[in-house]
C-alpha cells in the first residue's frame, strides 16, 4: 500500500470517526496523521453543520488544529467527565492490545482515555496484526538517569533506542520527556512487559494499551469496519 492509499483509508476512519460527536459532548481528541483527519472532518462539521462540541486534546499539535477550526478546548482538569475519545494507534491485535506513542503522545493519550467513558480508535488496515510489537514500543522517560534506564533495558534484550529528531537532537515530549523506542518485534506477553515497564524506576508511561480500547474503526479499501471490543460491553 502506498502512502496515498493509506492517507485515503484513514481519511475514511477519520470521517467515520466524527459522526460520533454529537453537539453538547465532550470529546477527546487524539494525536498523528489519522486523527488530523478527524479533526479536519469536525472543523468542516462546526463551519458547515454548527456542531457545537468541547475538546480535550492529547497533545498540543492536535490543540492548535481544533482552536484553528474555532473548536473549544479545555484542559483536562475542567472538564468531569469525557463522552467519547477517539485516538489513533500504531498497531492493534484481535485481543484489542495495542501499541501507541508512534507520534510521542503516548502520556497524555493514556490519561486521556483512562478519563474517557468511551474509547475509540482509528487506523488503516495495515495497523490490525496478529501479534503487537514489530512496531517499536515507545516508552516515555524522565531525561535524568534516562542512560541507565536504557542501560537496563539493554541488559534485558529490549533493544532499546533513544528517539531522536532530524537534528540528532533528543525528541521531547509535551511534558518534556524522553522516548525509548523498544525494538522487540514481537510482544507475546504485553501484561507481563507492561508491568515490568511501568515498575522501572525513571520510566514515566509506555505504549502499551492492553484491552483499552472499546470499538476500533478501520478503514479498508471496502469501507470502514468497525470492530466492537466483546470484553467492554
Ligand atoms: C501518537 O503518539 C500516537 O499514539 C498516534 O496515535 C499513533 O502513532 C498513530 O499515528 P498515525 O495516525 O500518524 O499513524
Amino acid at each position: 500500500m502506498d502512502k496515498a492509499q493509506q492517507d485515503a483509508l484513514k481519511k475514511a476512519a477519520g470521517i467515520e470517526a466524527a459522526k460520533l460527536i454529537h453537539s453538547g459532548m465532550i470529546a477527546g481528541l487524539g494525536t498523528g496523521s489519522t486523527v488530523r483527519f478527524l479533526v479536519d472532518e469536525l472543523g468542516r462539521r462546526v463551519k458547515e453543520e454548527g456542531l457545537e462540541f468541547t475538546g480535550v486534546t492529547t497533545s498540543r499539535r492536535t490543540q492548535e488544529q481544533a482552536e484553528g477550526y474555532g473548536i473549544k478546548i479545555v484542559d483536562i482538569d475542567d472538564v468531569d467527565h469525557i463522552d467519547v475519545t477517539i485516538d489513533g494507534a500504531d498497531e492493534v491485535d484481535k485481543n484489542f492490545n495495542g501499541i501507541k506513542g508512534g507520534g510521542a503522545a503516548l502520556l497524555w493519550e493514556k490519561i486521556v482515555a483512562t478519563n474517557s467513558n468511551k474509547i475509540v480508535w482509528i487506523v488503516d488496515e495495515s495497523k490490525v496484526v496478529d501479534t503487537i510489537g514489530k512496531f517499536p514500543l515507545p516508552v516515555e522517560v524522565i531525561p535524568f538517569g534516562a542512560g541507565q534506564v536504557i542501560k537496563k533495558f539493554e541488559a534485558k534484550g529490549y533493544k532499546p533506542v533513544l528517539r531522536l529528531d532530524a537534528d540528532g537532537k533528543e525528541v521531547r515530549t509535551d511534558e518534556n520527556n524522553f522516548v525509548v523506542d523498544l525494538h522487540l518485534d514481537r510482544i507475546d506477553h504485553p501484561q507481563e512487559l507492561a508491568q515490568d515497564l511501568i515498575t522501572t524506576v525513571g520510566v514515566v508511561e509506555h505504549g502499551l494499551f492492553l484491552n483499552m480500547v472499546d470499538q476500533v474503526i478501520v478503514g479498508d479499501p471496502n469501507g470502514p469496519r468497525i470492530l466492537d471490543n466483546p470484553n467492554k460491553k
